[in-house]
């Protein structure tokens, strides 16, 4: 890179971190504990206060990696050490003040990343395969999870290599994630009948964190579901397996644990066929450290009972044990909405298209 160039941007980067700074010190601080809306949060605990501040930056990272002309001039990691180096001087030295964070509005949810910042990491375990309704699916779950602080996201493809599509969607949302591969077993493939679809890349998933989380809580969260982004807040307080509601599931719209007076009873689903956990996979969420105990836990190649097989492999682990979420399990937070299957795409025709944008448009799509 020219060397004006190189100063041009790091002076770029002095404006950007003046920015965070206005911000940091007005404009989202305003009101201290006695703001003018009367509802303003301040943090007295130092630790809070600095993982507020922590989580600002990152955002603010996470904002600058949208632009993907400045990221890709000088590299995602350049651009993350520079800004977190910056950031950590004006810490230091105090620049940003007191911190304290305004709970705008009554909305619910609008109060979601208040509550997150020192609560548990969460793992979100997604798995995928090229299809048509791949990068619809994924931009939707993506521009989803953007909303929740203090997540990782495994996206897992089901097979040889990672799409470089799929690739560049995770780039481009700043969400903190590792793509990986795993293909389903050639025995399964060739198999007549339901394919334990999913399993492969589950598996993968559980693996990557036995090997790289200690605790938090992880969630096995597919593409083709609609998330409330209250949800992932209930399942940040996770002790040792929460269960709630899914929509639209099953012959009877839904399959949720039963409740009376705040405890467990039973299972409603469409279809139980003799299983000891009749739940679906966006129904369940597990701490990591109740994982990491059960170093035998594993996804059975079983199409139609790999939840079931999934949490009796967390042994010894009783279905009365469940911790409800989404108050008590009367409130839906997520939904299976499918998209409709499409079919592959027809060939171009490169003679009477070949130096039209249908060319690129048909990289995009399956
Ligand atoms: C769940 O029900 C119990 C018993 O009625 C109650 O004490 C508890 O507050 C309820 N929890 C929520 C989150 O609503």
């Amino acid at each position: 890179m020219k060397h004006s160039k190189k100063m041009w941007l790091i002076m770029l980067l002095g404006v950007c971190v003046v920015i965070i700074q206005y911000h940091i010190s007005s404009t989202w601080l305003v009101g201290g504990s006695n703001s003018g809306t009367g509802n303003g949060l301040s943090y007295a605990d130092p630790a809070v206060a600095a993982a507020v501040r922590e989580e600002l930056l990152h955002a603010a990272i996470g904002r600058l990696r949208l632009d993907d002309t400045i990221s890709v001039s000088i590299g995602q990691k350049l651009l993350h050490d520079l800004i977190m180096q910056l950031g950590h001087e004006l810490l230091a030295v105090g620049a940003c003040g007191e911190v304290s964070v305004p709970a705008a509005a009554d909305s619910s949810l609008s109060q979601v990343p208040l509550t997150s910042y020192t609560a548990p990491r969460l793992y979100i375990i997604t798995p995928t395969y090229r299809r048509p309704e791949q990068i619809p699916e994924l931009t939707r779950m993506a521009q989803t999870l953007m909303h929740v602080q203090n997540l990782h996201w495994l996206v897992i493809e089901d097979a040889e290599n990672k799409t470089q599509l799929v690739s560049e969607l995770l780039h481009r949302t700043g969400i903190s994630h590792d793509h990986l591969v795993a293909p389903m077993p050639e025995a399964f493939k060739k198999r007549k009948g339901p394919k334990p679809r999913g399993v492969s890349n589950r598996n993968r998933g559980l693996e990557w964190l036995r090997a790289n989380a200690k605790d938090g809580v992880f969630y096995f969260a597919d593409d083709d579901n609609t998330y409330d982004i209250q949800l992932f807040e209930e399942i940040r307080t996770t002790k040792h397996v929460s269960m709630w509601p899914v929509g639209l599931c099953t012959k009877f719209g839904l399959s949720s644990p039963v409740v009376v007076n705040g405890t467990f009873m039973g299972f409603y689903d469409g279809w139980v066929a003799g299983r000891k956990f009749p739940v679906d996979m966006a129904g369940f969420a597990v701490s990591v450290q109740f994982l990491l105990q059960r170093p035998n836990a594993t996804m059975p190649y079983k199409p139609g009972f790999e939840e079931d097989g999934f949490l009796k492999s967390l042994a010894p682990f009783e279905p009365k044990e469940i911790e409800l979420k989404a108050k008590n399990c009367t409130e839906v937070l997520v939904w299976h909405t499918q998209s409709k299957k499409n079919e592959a795409s027809a060939a171009l025709d490169l003679t009477k298209y070949n130096n039209t944008n249908l060319v690129i448009l048909k990289q995009l799509i399956v």
